[in-house]
């Protein structure tokens, strides 16, 4: 059946090729020919990412099959897409940034494609039905060029390490070590399978899928995300790694890895993760994932990632704040994905208040206590012309996003009650559980659980360029 409207749809293209060739005749002057509406878009409708993910399609799964020798930093890989047309699709591309495509193919046949900047255009041999599942595998391989393209996020994507890899990819640097769709309004499933030289540890999302293989000098690691994940939360952290693995009290499964170098943070990590995804289960509900944990490694950073079931600590000791924020992740921003970047204060913001609850819930400083300390910032302070609710394309990760996001939600705690925003907190987390959030949403809900209208809380605190009253 399949097979069948795909005959036609190829005998339509015949066909149209044929009438629209211009054989020996030009065609007449001011005469366009309209751009083939069956391409699948360059990038996803991100209005500030404009070529970040595609359009006509949306992945299921990702296969990913990475040979990696830190010695040459030469990666080979092999990337199985499942996806869903979501329109018929003569063309579709998929995002990748360097590294060399030797072959593509589609639903098992040979398909060609084109290189321009960090797109790669497949053109099956035959048109993709819409509202059909196909499969793309491409073969590729090269030395992976970590980004570098934005001023104030530093390195991110692949980055190579002494000792293997350091694998950090938010907002958009999945694509420097595999082909996808890479924006986090499309999330999928994930299969890893990393071959490195045995003694090289691969550090992957989700749980180990089976015991590591040894053959030929080399180690093969298969992970496996059940779990939808956004393309920048997937990592293959690599290296020589001590590892500490338990169930937390709350039985959920704990992996802590520290690079040697950072052996001394091992215990610790295993520990404070542990406590605080137990901690973090009763404040936003069930944890959503099937382990927690967490991975320093001896490249600095400076920052840390809450790469999906394993948050990447870049070249320190990570203390309790940081592992709060990072955990806070796995529910806001992980769990609940955001559908544009423009909203990343449902992230930041989020995981900036765990950290002032954590403290709280500790005996230490209060949130209200942080609320107040960051009230009381002058009136020219930057953080009061940067609305979080809007974060910047240029300058997306700025502190207002971080710290004007959790004093928001201060805001709307005193606003509308401790029983109210902590039903809120779970009830958010509950409804959009492994799906997609917008800001919208969230003002919904808020004014829905309190029967408050909080426009003008929202929109002072969220979108307004000074500081609020
Ligand atoms: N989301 C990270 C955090 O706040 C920070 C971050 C932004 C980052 N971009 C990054 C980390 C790129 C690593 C790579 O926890
Ligand atoms: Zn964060």
């Amino acid at each position: 059946m399949r097979f069948d409207r795909r005959g036609v749809a190829m005998l339509a293209t015949l066909i149209s090729v044929l009438a629209c060739s211009p054989a020996d005749e030009p065609p007449p002057t001011g005469h366009h020919l309209p751009a083939d509406h069956r391409a699948g878009a360059p990038g996803i409708g991100d209005p500030d990412f404009p070529t970040d993910g595609n359009g006509g399609y949306d992945v299921s799964h990702y296969d990913l099959a990475i040979d990696y020798t830190p010695t040459t930093k030469r990666l080979e890989g092999v990337t199985t897409i499942h996806a869903g047309a979501t329109q018929e699709l003569t063309s579709f591309n998929l995002d990748l940034a360097g590294l060399t495509v030797r072959e593509v193919s589609v639903d098992g046949a040979p398909a060609t494609f084109t290189r321009k900047g960090d797109e790669l255009t497949v053109r099956p041999p035959q048109a993709i039905d819409g509202n059909t599942p196909f499969t793309v595998k491409v073969t590729y391989s090269g030395l992976p060029k970590p980004a570098t393209n934005n001023a104030n996020l530093g390195t991110y994507g692949f980055i190579p390490t002494s000792d293997g890899a350091f694998v950090a990819s938010e907002p958009n640097g999945s694509k420097t070590w595999f082909p996808n769709n890479d924006h986090p309004s499309d999330k999928a499933t994930f299969d890893f399978a990393i071959t490195v030289p045995a003694g090289v540890t691969a550090l992957a999302n989700g749980e180990l899928a089976g015991q590591p293989t040894t053959a030929g000098g080399k180690t093969t690691y298969r992970w496996r995300e059940r779990h939808p994940m956004a393309t920048y939360l997937a990592t293959a952290t690599l290296g020589k790694f001590e590892l500490r693995r338990g169930n937390t009290a709350a039985g959920i499964a704990n992996l802590a890895a520290a690079d040697p170098k950072f052996k001394a943070s091992l215990n610790g990590l295993y520990t404070a993760s542990a406590e605080i995804t137990d901690y973090w289960s009763t404040v936003f509900g069930p944890y959503p994932f099937s382990s927690t944990g967490g991975v320093v490694d001896d490249y600095s950073a400076g920052y840390a990632l809450e790469n999906q079931t394993k948050p990447l600590y870049g070249g320190f000791d990570p203390g309790e704040t940081i592992i709060a924020h990072e955990l806070a992740h796995q529910w806001f921003g992980n769990s609940l994905t955001i559908r544009r970047w423009k909203d990343l204060w449902l992230n930041e913001g989020f995981a900036t208040y765990a950290e002032w609850l954590w403290s709280e819930h500790k005996g230490k400083k209060t949130a209200e206590s942080f609320f107040t300390d960051f009230h009381q910032r002058p009136a020219d302070d930057p953080m009061w012309k940067y609305p979080p609710g809007r974060a910047k394309p240029d300058d997306l990760f700025n502190q207002s996003v971080y710290t004007r996001g959790g004093m928001t939600l201060h805001a709307l705690r005193k606003a509308i009650g401790d029983a109210t925003f902590f039903t809120l907190l779970k009830t958010w987390a509950a409804e959009h559980r492994y799906g997609h959030v917008t800001t919208e949403q969230f003002v919904d809900l808020a004014e829905r659980l309190s029967g408050k209208d909080l426009n003008g809380l929202f929109d002072a605190w969220l979108f307004q360029p000074r500081r609020p009253a």
